[in-house]
């Protein structure tokens, strides 16, 4: 066979082999090709190679040349055919199956409701129980009876939100304190989570509604004492082997009061971004409660005393987990909160 003859042979079966491998519709089709045209035994591609044997020495390479460059083409062409040929998904009945599959979602808790749920668990070891009130709360219960002078800032429409039918969104979880001590006589125990409502903007560390968790102690016989003790056991539980310390504060409610703060985890209290470079964390108000609220609640105050706290969860898990800004807590944002979920 001459060069010429060769190469007229070669771009032949280049013509044809692509047409058949480019245009087989599906699987069975494109493997008839493929062993037509690059089958071991009698592929036209064989074929071609043994005619090479044929051709002149001196045109060997030419024709060689040639015929890898025929061979490697459609080998490629099949391979090329072959993956889509697989990837095509069949279609089903009057469904798009091409459509991506639905997520499986795996529910997750939020920040917040982990915080509140391992403080309750903490307490529940210290013999408290769970005690919960109305988010729609009367004046009395919110203000009145936890000895809030009638001329308190608290009060004004400013601060709280007022409902048109009368009483208003409880501005904190303490007028629960008044309603467990109406059903149950002491000794009390109890740990109170719940949502509260007040008039503020929605800014980094602020939200408008947002969850507390107060805690009631009232027996004979119960001290300042106690509430340290019980507090820094909580710290202790809660933060690992943090440092306290109460700075003296004033709630209507109780007297004294205090503030506790806890050593800032992440720095270790040498000063950091998340304690506003402090070492401290503000975590709850505390202290006695005023002898007025127990009378308000028909308590013998003289003869029962006892202590009460209130901290923010959102704030808890903000320095916890080291979130920058309180409204993420509040987008309901996946990507957030996949980070957390346990
Ligand atoms: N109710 C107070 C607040 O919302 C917190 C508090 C509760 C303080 C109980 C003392 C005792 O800020």
């Amino acid at each position: 066979m001459d060069l010429q003859q060769y190469l007229s042979e070669a771009d032949s079966l280049e013509r044809d082999g692509s047409a058949a491998l480019q245009s087989a519709a599906d699987a069975d089709t494109l493997e008839a090709a493929r062993i037509a045209y690059l089958g071991d035994r009698q592929g036209r591609v064989k074929a071609l190679q043994e005619a090479l044997r044929g051709v002149a020495k001196e045109d060997k390479p030419a024709a060689g040349k040639r015929f890898n460059e025929v061979r490697t083409r459609l080998e490629a062409l099949h391979a090329d055919r072959k993956q889509s040929l697989d990837r095509a998904l069949p279609t089903g009945d009057g469904e798009d199956l091409t459509l991506p599959a639905r997520r499986q979602w795996r529910g997750a808790k939020h920040p917040v409701t982990l915080v509140i749920e391992e403080i309750e668990a903490i307490f529940r070891e210290l013999g408290f129980t769970i005690a919960l009130g109305p988010e729609a709360e009367t004046e009395w219960y919110n203000f009145g009876a936890l000895n809030f002078p009638p001329n308190h800032p608290a009060l004004d429409a400013h601060d709280t939100l007022y409902l048109e039918t009368g009483g208003l969104l409880r501005t904190h979880t303490s007028p629960v304190q008044v309603r467990t001590l109406q059903k149950y006589a002491p000794p009390v125990r109890v740990l109170i989570p719940g949502n509260v409502y007040r008039r503020d903007f929605f800014d980094a560390s602020h939200a408008p509604a947002f969850a507390q968790i107060e805690g009631l102690c009232i027996d004979e016989g119960i001290s300042f004492v106690d509430l340290k003790a019980t507090l820094n056991r909580f710290a202790e539980r809660f933060f690992g082997a943090s440092r306290t310390r109460f700075r003296p504060s004033f709630f209507p409610f109780t007297e004294p009061s205090a503030e506790m703060d806890v050593q800032c985890g992440i720095c270790g209290g040498s000063g950091c971004a998340a304690c506003k470079g402090t070492g401290w964390i503000e975590i709850l108000g505390s202290g006695m409660v005023h002898p007025n609220v127990l009378t308000a609640a028909g308590i013998d105050s003289e003869r029962y005393t006892g202590w009460a706290f209130g901290m923010g969860p959102a704030r808890i898990a903000i320095s916890r987990y080291g979130i920058p800004d309180i409204r993420i807590l509040y987008d309901s944002d996946v990507r957030f909160l996949e980070q957390i979920a346990e």
